[in-house]
């Protein structure tokens, strides 16, 4: 039986109304398509407020009320209230089991996330690394494996010139996460995709490609401002087909 993991990211629910609206058209159109499941990888608020992760949950209740939905936090979710903590409870790590399915959901934000919203990577400890080893080796056999985190695991192109003068003055904010290489070498050979967002411009890449278990990295941008989001169709375990993305709200109503 074929079914469909959909990755979308960087909602920033109270930047703006219009952000918001494009957010209902989103959930509309999954709903629709009668997608398998839903994660959300972080900065699902723009202040981390928690009226603004409250609109959140409104707005996702048709995935959320029938069990497709699984979110981590990002660095803007540390912001304000701290609605990071209503993310995952305040767990660093934490498994989802759907049917085929294996997620292990990571809390790649800092304590200092929070102190203003420039400070904006994230980290990985040996514990959180160990933590999501361990999860990633409950799964049964016939499960894709997932793992979702907000921060990005591999070095990407800056996208403000305020973050490429952090970067060339030796500030780490833009940086990738220092340990995810690492941690994509420990995921080698147990893992199937890890998601992440944080970039609003979309990213992918295929490890191992030649080897018995290909290992599938990708951002998701910020999926209400692009109007799409990648679908990932899987049966057995594993991706059976190229990712793709499926056009979302407003963007595809004006095409149409
Ligand atoms: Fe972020």
């Amino acid at each position: 039986m074929t079914r469909t993991l959909v990755h979308l990211s960087d909602l920033h629910f109270g930047r703006s109304p219009r952000l918001e609206q494009r957010c209902v058209a989103l959930v509309r159109a999954l709903v629709e398509a009668d997608v398998d499941h839903v994660v959300v990888t972080g900065d699902v608020t723009e202040r981390g407020l928690v009226s603004e992760f409250e609109r959140f949950q409104a707005v996702f209740a048709p995935l959320a009320d029938s069990r497709r939905l699984s979110v981590v936090p990002g660095n803007h979710d540390r912001l304000g209230d701290d609605a990071a903590e209503l993310a995952m409870g305040g767990r660093r790590v934490m498994i989802v089991r759907r049917p085929g399915l294996h997620l292990v959901l990571c809390d790649s934000t800092r304590v200092e996330n929070g102190r203003f919203a420039f400070f904006a990577h994230g980290e990985l400890d040996e514990n959180d690394l160990a933590g999501i080893e361990a999860a990633v080796d409950e799964a049964h056999d016939g499960d894709m494996v997932a793992v979702l985190l907000h921060h990005h695991v591999l070095p990407m192109p800056h996208e403000s010139a305020l973050e490429a003068l952090a970067c060339a003055i030796g500030l780490p904010f833009g940086d990738a996460l220092a340990r995810g290489p690492e941690l994509l070498s420990r995921l080698r050979g147990r893992c199937d995709l890890v998601l992440h967002g944080h970039r609003h411009v979309p990213y992918e890449t295929l490890l191992h490609e030649q080897g018995p278990r290909p290992l599938w990295v990708g951002n998701a941008g910020c999926s209400p401002a692009l109007g799409r989001a990648r679908v990932f169709a899987h049966a057995h375990g594993r991706v059976i087909a190229t990712p793709h993305w499926l056009p979302l709200g407003e963007r595809r109503s004006r095409a149409a």
